[in-house]
């Protein structure tokens, strides 16, 4: 039998009470988070959001209630009336903060009963993730997950204040819309009113936050879900959360000053002391040095140590001359065993026109004295692993000698991002060897962030063989690259990679933001001008009437006295995982979806029903097997 509410108010959260509340009366109410039963005495364990406080009843007072207690079962929702009371000394639980008191119950209101779920929110060992996301209701009951969005709650309104108290206003953008080029697939929504017509779902608000300017609104904010239909990884999720951000003629290292505001803001609302500036560093040098444009600076650089071999020592290992020789070096790894160096090797098969040597030990017995500069030369101390990767010239491809200013050339452009990502998939892999990854406790050493800048314009993209822009097409270039873009007769990227193109070496006005090798958030300042965002569109390879019939508006509305202006886009859920320690965004996103964008609890996507598609006149193929 259930009892009813009534008029019973709450008095208390669970997790609030301490001795000094010793003696007053209290309501309590929350789930039975366990039970133990001693006879006389039975013991809740009874947990709300503030956490856990111990519940008693006692027989020998009040058997009517001690009675009641006996059919309580885990996760029934109940309503405890009683006093609090100072424990014994002998059983005081110093493990939880309210472990010196417990509520004697006078009076039990049983609210609700629960079946017995499938994973409890008290068992320490994890259910398997399938579990947690169909039955996610419970899985959010789990104090580590009520912690999480807590924190993503808290990160979220330190940023707001913060930016509000700058004078941004916070200016919401349609979710029905086109669609914006940001290198991912649209979610589209079919328009019933005009059949075959789509609106897309928004990968970001660029368009609009460009407009919000051009609208003379000065400094806009907005914490906004975007839309993504793209390969999902830990990362990455379809939808997902933006800190996205406009201003009104920034210089970039404003809107840097910015950002660094809002993480030392967020930061400190989950307890942490940051120190700005955070560096910055050339896309240049990041990939001259790392190999990849998001560094995690809490492991060291690549070596270039095409210096140390011999020539003679070159051609027996099959290297070509003049070619970069990396070194990756992560301390405290050790040597690699046989397995481990098997299992690591498909993370570098193919990469690239590399050579990889993982086993360093073995090079060293037959080239003692190379390896041994090799050694000086990155500073080896025991206990790092060393892995080599040597670039190969294709046949007839030129030999290059790197040069001394640093900038890495095109031709060994893929050697540097396969000796980069590889760094990165050992690091990762060997994180628990080498502590790196561990928190400290320290946030100047746990929290490496940096700025990344002078990104270049446009970028080759492998997949779809064709040029695009690196960030997206409305980022403005380096005023001193201008000419490069050929005024009225526009140089057009063709479609071949051409590393010598005048446009290949187009810097963009672009900058990220890093935190321990994971990309936060990415801005630009913008084209303001009408005749450079043609001239930019054109150079994509896009006609008049294409670039018309996408962005014909935008085009227009820039014609209309649009302020330079420039802004950024963070990840907020990318921000909350790496605070909360998880390894996921599933761990930090309420609701989120599977690898295959699936919601378990709610089973979407789903098929419609046949009336619903002839409203809106489309007709579904099978899907083929
Ligand atoms: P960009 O596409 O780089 O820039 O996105 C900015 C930031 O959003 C986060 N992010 C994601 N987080 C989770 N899942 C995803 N699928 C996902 N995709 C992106 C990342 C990323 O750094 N309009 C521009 C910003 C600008 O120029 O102002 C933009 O959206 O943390």
């Amino acid at each position: 039998m259930l009892d009813f509410l009534g008029d019973l108010r709450r008095t208390h959260m669970c997790g609030e009470l301490r001795a000094a509340d010793a003696g007053e009366k209290a309501v309590l109410m929350g789930w039975v988070n366990r039970r133990r039963d001693f006879g006389n005495l039975l013991f809740i364990d009874l947990r709300d959001r503030s956490g856990i406080f111990q519940v008693v009843f006692n027989k020998e007072t009040n058997a009517a209630a001690h009675e009641k207690a006996g059919t309580l079962r885990n996760e029934f929702v109940i309503a405890a009336i009683g006093t609090i009371k100072l424990r014994d000394a002998d059983t005081i639980n110093k493990n939880i903060p309210t472990g010196e008191v417990e509520l004697v119950v006078e009076e039990l209101r049983v609210l609700n009963t629960s079946k017995l779920p499938p994973f409890l929110p008290s068992d320490t060992a994890l259910a398997n993730e399938e579990a947690r996301l169909k039955y996610r209701y419970i899985d959010l009951r789990r104090d580590v997950m009520q912690a999480n969005i807590k924190l993503r709650h808290e990160v979220a309104l330190a940023i707001r204040n913060y930016l509000s108290g700058l004078g941004f206003y916070e200016i919401e953008t349609p979710f029905m819309t086109r669609s914006t080029p940001e290198g991912a697939r649209d979610y589209l929504v079919p328009s019933r009113v005009q059949p075959g017509t789509f609106y897309a779902l928004p990968q970001s608000p660029q368009i609009f936050k460009q407009i919000l300017m051009i609208s003379g609104f000065d400094r806009y904010f907005q914490i906004v879900r975007c839309f993504r239909d793209e390969d999902l990884r830990a990362d990455r999720q379809p939808e997902f959360t933006q800190i996205d951000l406009e201003m009104s003629y920034p210089q970039a290292d404003r809107v840097w000053e910015v950002v660094e505001g809002f993480l030392t803001a967020s930061f400190k609302a989950a307890g942490h002391t940051i120190k700005t500036p955070f560096p910055r560093m050339d896309y240049d040098d990041a990939i001259r040095q790392y190999g990849i444009d998001k560094p995690d600076m809490r492991l060291p650089a690549l070596t270039d140590v095409s210096d140390c071999f011999a020539a003679a020592n070159v051609e027996q290992l099959a290297m070509s001359p003049n070619r970069p020789v990396l070194a990756i070096r992560i301390p405290k790894v050790g040597d690699l065993s046989r397995k481990e160096r098997d299992d690591i090797k498909p993370l570098f098969n193919g990469k690239g026109n590399a050579k990889v040597f993982e086993d360093f030990g073995r090079l060293e017995k037959s080239f003692p004295e190379d390896l041994a500069k090799v050694r000086a030369k990155v500073g080896a101390v025991a206990g790092d692993l060393i892995v080599l990767v040597a670039g190969i010239a294709k046949p007839g491809e030129p030999a290059s000698t790197p040069t001394a200013s640093g900038k890495v050339l095109p031709q060994d452009g893929a050697i540097y991002s396969a000796a980069g990502l590889l760094w990165l998939a050992l690091a990762q892999k060997f994180a628990y060897r080498h502590k790196a990854f561990e928190k400290t406790g320290d946030p100047s050493v746990d929290y490496k962030f940096l700025w990344v800048a002078n990104f270049p314009m446009f970028e080759w993209d492998e997949g779809d063989q064709r040029w695009n822009a690196a960030h997206h097409p409305f980022t403005s270039l380096h005023e001193d690259d201008m000419d490069k873009l050929g005024g009225d007769s526009v140089t057009v990227m063709k479609n071949v990679k051409d590393p010598n193109s005048p446009l290949a070496s187009v810097r963009a006005l672009a900058y990220d933001v890093v935190l321990n090798g994971t990309e936060l958030g990415s801005g630009s300042i913008r084209i303001h001008r009408q005749d450079i965002q043609s001239q930019i569109f054109s150079a994509l390879g896009m006609t008049p009437e294409e670039a018309s019939s996408r962005f014909g508006f935008f085009l227009e509305a820039l014609e209309y006295g649009t302020p330079p202006h420039g802004g950024i886009a963070l990840g907020l859920d990318r921000i909350v995982m790496i605070l909360a320690g998880a390894d996921s965004l599933r761990e930090v996103i309420p609701f989120p979806k599977t690898a295959r964008a699936v919601d378990l609890m709610v089973d979407a996507p789903t098929p419609v029903s046949e009336a619903q598609l002839k409203e809106l006149g489309i007709a579904v193929k099978p899907a083929k097997a």
